[in-house]
């Protein structure tokens, strides 16, 4: 294939972020080049969340990538909360007239990559060495390598959609960027496995031992994960045990229909809140992961890469259609007035379901009254229901 040597955007990372705004600039006759450091098979082998917000469903349907969804996920009008030895339903639809679909991210994943290839857009697979060159001037460009060539694409704009360990954020000077980070004291190990799921929603269990969660990728494929030590090795727990620690940390009801398989997929994720400010540096934008990550609690990694590249997309569409640089100038803090929003969501409902394990007895009676105070008021389970099906764009 002769690569191109010259494009409009250059979108650096082909996950859920580079793929949605590839095919939303497609859509607006933008010309886009995405550079992609892994090969399509290792992109789509990741296991992650699939809860897909009524916003991002919006943006799928936009690009024409929404019809397996539609046909395949599940739609969960709610969630369940465990605590104390009894279940509590969160009714979104009842509370705020809304949903959300369940259907892992890895097959939204894999509708863009078709639908990319189907219109003809280049994605570089294996581009190694990808260094952004010149990006506060107009003529920025982008070199790589890739089946040991060296080659060079000039454009007007590069988007680092390259996720947390990319080479976007690291192109931004230290002295012009503000980082704001949280890590906390243990991590998520999760097993898929093939066996119904324990219930029709999403249970997240807060429990002394620690939390749970029962998720699902199907009606015959279920998610499920456990906190664990930030030193817990994946080797250290075997199904046995982890379906043990799971049971002590579930209520009767769920450890009854819980049907033991043996796991197709285990590991182990750190937890953490990240945000780099600003998401622009000069003709650079981030978007997603590039830009901020947040624990897994809300849901929220693959629904913000969606509103960051709604904003992204238009900014540009906006420059290209109407010469006005209004929209790029205001993106990072359009996108980050919405990222917060969401890094807050998940930072409230990671400490009030989590057991933190140097926690004061104070510490606890206030998680214990959170959580009490949360199923005993229609307010607050409406903003808890706002939050959790995304808020607006
Ligand atoms: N050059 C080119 N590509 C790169 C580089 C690089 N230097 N570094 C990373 N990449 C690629 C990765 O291989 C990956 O495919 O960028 C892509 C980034 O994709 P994601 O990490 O999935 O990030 P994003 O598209 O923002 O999606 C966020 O993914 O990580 C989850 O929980 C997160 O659900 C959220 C979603
Ligand atoms: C998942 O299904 O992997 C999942 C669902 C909801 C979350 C986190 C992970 O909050």
């Amino acid at each position: 294939m002769t690569l191109p040597k010259r494009t409009q955007v250059a979108i650096i990372g082909a996950g859920p972020a580079g793929l949605l705004l590839g095919q939303l600039l497609h859509k607006a006759g933008i010309d886009a080049v995405i550079l992609e450091l892994r090969s399509a098979e290792y992109v789509l082998g990741r296991i992650r969340a699939g809860v897909v917000e009524t916003g991002t469903v919006g943006l799928l349907e936009q690009v024409g990538c929404a019809e397996r969804l539609h046909r395949e996920g599940l739609v969960h009008e709610g969630i369940e909360i465990s605590f104390g030895g009894a279940r509590h339903r969160i009714n979104f639809q009842q509370l705020v007239g809304r949903s959300v679909i369940v259907y892992g991210q890895t097959e939204i994943t894999r509708d863009l990559m078709e639908a990319r290839a189907d219109c003809g857009g280049t994605t570089i697979y294996e581009a190694e060495d990808v260094v952004l060159h010149d990006v506060t001037s107009t003529r920025p460009y982008v070199t790589f390598r890739q089946a040991g060539m060296a080659h060079r694409l000039d454009c007007d704009f590069i988007a680092g959609c390259d996720g947390s360990h990319g080479v976007s954020r690291k192109s931004i000077p230290a002295d012009v960027q503000q980082v704001f980070e949280r890590t906390y004291p243990f991590g998520w190990l999760g097993i898929l496995v093939d066996k119904p799921p324990v219930s029709e929603e999403l249970i997240y269990a807060n429990h002394e031992r620690g939390f749970a969660l029962c998720s699902m990728r199907s009606h015959t494929r279920s998610r499920l994960y456990i906190q664990c030590a930030l030193d817990d090795k994946v080797e250290d727990w075997s199904d046995a045990r982890f379906y043990d620690e799971l049971c002590r940390r579930l209520d009767a009801t769920a450890v009854a229909r819980l049907e033991q398989g043996a796991s197709i997929e285990k590991s182990i994720a750190p937890l953490r809140s990240f945000v780099a400010e600003p998401m622009r540096y000069g003709q650079l934008f981030l978007a997603g992961d590039a830009a901020h990550i947040v624990p897994p609690t809300g849901a929220k990694g693959l629904n913000l890469a969606a509103s960051d590249v709604h904003y992204l997309s238009r900014a540009l569409i906006e420059f290209y259609d109407e010469k006005s640089r209004a929209g790029i100038d205001a993106y990072s803090a359009t996108a980050l007035a919405r990222v917060w929003k969401a890094v807050r969501f998940s930072w409230w409902m990671t400490s009030m379901l989590h057991h933190f394990p140097n926690s004061s007895g104070f510490e606890q009676r206030i998680q214990r009254t959170e959580l009490d105070y949360l199923v005993g008021s229609e307010h607050a389970l409406r903003s808890l229901a706002e939050n959790y099906v995304g808020l607006p764009y």
